[in-house]
C-alpha cells in the first residue's frame, strides 16, 4: 500500500528502544512519527494531526496524563484516539487515563498479535465515527436548508393575505439582523448570541407574524382603523402563534421519544457530541417570538401581560424592531412617520413599552437602521 495511503500512528515513548520496536512492529502497516517526550508530541501535533497517538504513561518532565489534559483540551486533538502503553497493571492510573479521554491500554512488552488488534479496532472505530460525524453534518445542513425553506414560504403566506403590510417581514428581519449584530458586541449579549443562536433567530423572525393566518380576513384587510372588538381579534393572533410552534415542538418531542426511545436518543447525542436541544432550539425560539413580540416591558402588552426581563430577550429585540417597521409603514389609515419620528416615538417609550437597555442600542445604531429603512421593498 502507498504511504499516503496508510494510517498515521504517532508514537509518544521517551525509551528509544521502545520506539525502536514499536517501528519493527508497525512500521510496514502504518505511516509513522515517533516523538520521544510529550513536549515534542505536542509540537508535532501542532502541525500534523495523526488518525490514531500510542502514549507511554510513565516519561519524565510531562508524563502521558499532562499530554492527555492537553490533547482534550485542545478542539483541533481532542478527536484523535489515543492509546495508553503501561508497563504495569494499575487501575488507579488506568481509570484515570479513561476519564482524561484514552480509549484503551496496550501493555508493554508488547504482544504483536495484541497490540496489532488493539490498534485496527481504534482506528475502525474512528473512520465510523468520522463517517457517521459527515453524515450528521450533512443531513443538518439539509434540515435547515430545509427550515430555510419553510420559514420564507410561511412568513409569504401570511403576507399574501395581510394586504396592507407589504414587505414588513422581509423589512423587519433586515432591521433585526442589523440590530442582532450590533448586540452580538456588547455585553452582555455577546456571550448569549452564540452564531447557532443568532442563526436561529433569524430563521425565526419573519414568522413572528404567523397567527395571523387564523385572523379574519375583515379584520387583517380592512383599510380603516380597527375598532376594539375587532382588536381584541387581531390581538389573538400572537396566541395562535405561540400555539401553533408549541405545537410542533410537541409533536417533534414525541417522535424522539417514540421512534428512537429516550434513552437510545440521548445516548447517540451523547456519543455524537450533539447539542440534543439544538433542533428544538429553532422551535422554542419561533414560539417567543410569535407569542411575546407585543408584551411591553411595563407589563401591559398582550397576549400574556408579563415584564421586564420575563419577556424572553429575542421577543424584546423584535418588538422594538416590529414597532420601528410599523411606524416607518404608510397604513390605509396613516401615512409612513419619518425614521426621525419614529426614533423619537420609540425613544419615548423607552422602560415603558420597550426594554431600556436595548432601546438605548437601537438608537445608537440609528444611521444603521435608517439606511434599511431607504432600502425597504414597499
Ligand atoms: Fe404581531
Amino acid at each position: 500500500m502507498p504511504d499516503i495511503l496508510k494510517k498515521h500512528i504517532l508514537v509518544v515513548d521517551d525509551v528509544p528502544a521502545n520506539l525502536k520496536y514499536a517501528e519493527q512492529l508497525l512500521g510496514d502497516r502504518y505511516r509513522l512519527t515517533l516523538a520521544i517526550s510529550g513536549m515534542q508530541a505536542l509540537k508535532f501535533l501542532k502541525k500534523v494531526k495523526p488518525d490514531l497517538i500510542l502514549l507511554d504513561i510513565n516519561m519524565p518532565e510531562m508524563d502521558g496524563c499532562m499530554v492527555l489534559v492537553q490533547l482534550r483540551n485542545d478542539p483541533e486533538t481532542n478527536k484523535i484516539p489515543v492509546i495508553i502503553l503501561t508497563s504495569e497493571v494499575d487501575t488507579a492510573m488506568e481509570l484515570k487515563c479513561l476519564e482524561l479521554g484514552a480509549v484503551d491500554f496496550i501493555r508493554k512488552p508488547f504482544v504483536t498479535e495484541i497490540m496489532l488488534s488493539r490498534i485496527e479496532t481504534q482506528l475502525e472505530l474512528s473512520t465510523y465515527r468520522h463517517n457517521l460525524e459527515d453524515m450528521v453534518d450533512e443531513k443538518t445542513a439539509v434540515i435547515e436548508r430545509l427550515q430555510d425553506v419553510m420559514s420564507t414560504c410561511f412568513a409569504e403566506l401570511v403576507e399574501s393575505r395581510d394586504g396592507t403590510t407589504g414587505g414588513h417581514i422581509k423589512n423587519t428581519t433586515r432591521y433585526f439582523s442589523v440590530f442582532l449584530d450590533e448586540l452580538s458586541t456588547l455585553e452582555p449579549y455577546k456571550d448569549i448570541l452564540t452564531p447557532q443562536y443568532m442563526r436561529d433567530l433569524v430563521r425565526a423572525a419573519p414568522l413572528h407574524d404567523i397567527g395571523k393566518i387564523g385572523i379574519n380576513d375583515c379584520v387583517l384587510r380592512k383599510e380603516s382603523a380597527l375598532d376594539k372588538e375587532e382588536f381584541e381579534h387581531m390581538k389573538t393572533h400572537a396566541k395562535i402563534g405561540g400555539d401553533t410552534f408549541q405545537n410542533i415542538f410537541t409533536s417533534v418531542e414525541e417522535v424522539h421519544h417514540s421512534q428512537l426511545g429516550a434513552v437510545t436518543f440521548e445516548k447517540i447525542c451523547d456519543t455524537m457530541n450533539i447539542d440534543e436541544s439544538a433542533d428544538t432550539a429553532f422551535l422554542h425560539i419561533a414560539r417567543d417570538m410569535a407569542l411575546y413580540h407585543h408584551e411591553r416591558w411595563n407589563g401591559t402588552g398582550y397576549p400574556t401581560g408579563i415584564s421586564g426581563e420575563q419577556i424572553p430577550l429575542c421577543a424584546r429585540i423584535l418588538s422594538i424592531v416590529d414597532v420601528y417597521d410599523a411606524l416607518t409603514s404608510r397604513r390605509s389609515y396613516k401615512e409612513a412617520f419619518s425614521h426621525e419620528k419614529a426614533m423619537q416615538i420609540i425613544i419615548e417609550d423607552r422602560g415603558i413599552f420597550f426594554d431600556p437597555e436595548l432601546t438605548d442600542i437601537f438608537v445608537g445604531i440609528s444611521d444603521k437602521i435608517e439606511q434599511c429603512l431607504m432600502a425597504k421593498e414597499h
